[in-house]
């Protein structure tokens, strides 16, 4: 067996078992790259601080470039025995470049090692989320430009409430997804200060410039207890008014340290709550549209592209990527409750518990990715039954509050309106009529404060005609909305 890089101590080698329930290579090789330009990062500062010669960096870096070659072509032999992705990554350049490469774990812990590369690794995940977060706005947007002027009941309590146009609802989601992005860029803002310098949990004695490799990471600083002076002057000056990151960063500057560097992993807590919200948003859409799609509703039609049959009943085409976005939203919320449990009675620094973050991370990106991108598919994928949503407008005397609206104009106060209208509606039940359809003499013979522009606000259209307060699913208003969203997100 070959001897660990940590083997100095031991007498016995581990045995297989332990091997095989202690190692993480299975799945974090995932972070090799973050990893090779983490190493990068550290071999060129401790070239820059006289720790090693730039000769042996030049041999470092060059290893490094052939190993990230070898990885990327498939040639890579990883190892289960060398553990992680890290050992794995510094033993093979130890083969490949000999004693340089044992330099390169100077002022270097395997605890600030990990955590910068699960920064880095979030960071671009981050990045790709907020893109296809985007890429559903615009679906939904494109879907709401298509049907503009479409009306369609809203619903309360899954109840007929009041007319809606369908590309106001659209629009509501469209919002929710824009939070959602805020949320992943505001954690970003605090996830973006680099742990590597902390080394295992207390810094080191070697005179390394943590600044450097910060910067050279693409960090917004070194993660640690004070800003020095020299530094905090500028950036309280200069950077401090310009917008509230800055804030945020100052303040994460004056409150982390090393030990905080290696121990906590809120970052990904903060990432992983924020795609739960996410994931539960597209789970309502999914919700929604797989009964828009059913029989009993008929509202929407998926296309065949994105449906899918049953391999017994030959009638049978179902919703099932939206169905899926509904039960995959379950995977997203947890590993969010995977991570609090795994955090929750960790004492300080670094436990071998925490080992336990990555495969929920990796789960809850590649699966709210997944969510997104088959969420903008379908909506890519799908029309409105017409007929059916006009067909389905008359039922559930979506006009009543409207009604009431009216009597309000005419100084009736509300509650004596709700009344009125309320029995207008009981009589509407008991002849199965609709509003519209009782005559003006039946109407007064409720209220006499009826008249006959009473007609002018009954119906869908007149109620949708009649909504007119900012934010209201008004025509005017919501082709308002529609011109932001086109603007915001670039729509051609
Ligand atoms: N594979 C470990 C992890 O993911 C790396 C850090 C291990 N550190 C240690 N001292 N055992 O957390």
């Amino acid at each position: 067996k070959e001897a660990k890089l940590w083997g100095g101590r031991f007498e016995e080698s581990t045995t297989d078992a332990v091997e095989k329930f202690t190692q993480s290579i299975s799945f974090d090789k995932a972070l090799y790259k973050h990893d090779i330009m983490g190493s990068r990062a550290h071999a060129s500062m401790l070239a820059r601080q006289g720790l090693i010669t730039d000769g042996d960096r030049d041999k470092i870096l060059k290893g490094l470039d052939e190993i990230e070659g070898r990885i990327e072509r498939g040639e890579f032999a990883w190892r289960t025995d060398r553990e992680d992705v890290h050992m794995n990554i510094e033993a093979a350049l130890t083969d490949l470049v000999g004693e340089p490469a044992k330099k390169l774990h100077t002022a270097r812990s395997r605890n600030d090692q990990v955590c910068t590369d699960f920064r880095l690794w979030c960071r671009d995940a981050i990045d790709a989320i907020v893109l296809r977060i985007k890429h559903l706005q615009v679906a939904l947007v494109n879907l709401a430009l298509k049907n503009e002027g479409l009306i369609v009941p809203g619903y309360t309590h899954l109840q007929r409430a009041q007319p809606v146009l369908l590309a106001h609802l659209l629009l509501a989601y469209v919002e929710q997804l824009e939070r959602d992005a805020g949320r992943l860029l505001d954690c970003r803002v605090r996830m973006n200060f680099c742990p590597l310098g902390a080394c295992a949990l207390a810094g080191t004695g070697l005179p390394i410039d943590r600044f450097m490799t910060s910067e050279a990471l693409g960090f917004s600083a070194p993660m640690r207890n004070r800003l020095p002076f020299s530094l905090a002057v500028p950036f309280c000056c200069f950077v401090l008014p310009v917008d509230f990151a800055s804030l945020e960063l100052l303040m994460t500057l004056i409150y982390i340290n090393s030990i905080d560097a290696v121990s906590d992993r809120d970052f990904v807590l903060e990432f992983l709550s924020a795609n739960s919200i996410t994931a539960i948003h597209l789970s309502r859409l999914g919700e929604e549209w797989v009964l828009w799609a059913s029989e009993e509703f008929g509202f929407l039609i998926p296309s065949d592209s994105v449906s899918t049959g049953s391999s017994i009943m030959p009638q049978k085409k179902n919703p099932d990527p939206m169905e899926l976005v509904r039960g995959k939203s379950a995977r997203v919320i947890g590993d969010l409750v995977s991570l609090l449990v795994l955090c929750k009675g960790l004492p300080h620094a670094y436990n071998r518990d925490l080992q336990e973050d990555k495969e929920p991370v990796f789960d809850s990106v590649k699966t709210i990715m997944g969510m997104l991108e088959v969420s903008a598919e379908f909506a890519e994928n799908v029309t409105f039954n017409q007929e059916r949503i006009r067909n389905a407008l008359p039922a559930g005397h979506l006009d009543a509050t409207t009604l009431a609206d009216y009597l309000v104009k005419k100084e009736i106060p509300f509650r004596t309106s709700h009344d009125i209208v309320g029995r207008a509606v009981a009589l509407c039940v008991s002849r199965n009529c609709l509003l519209q359809d009782l005559s003006l003499d039946e109407l007064r013979s409720i209220s006499v404060t009826f008249d006959k522009d009473v007609y002018e606000f009954l119906g869908v259209e007149n109620a949708i005609k009649n909504f007119s307060s900012y934010g209201s699913t008004g025509s005017e208003c919501v082709s308002n909305q529609l011109d932001y969203w086109v603007t915001k997100l670039d729509i051609s």
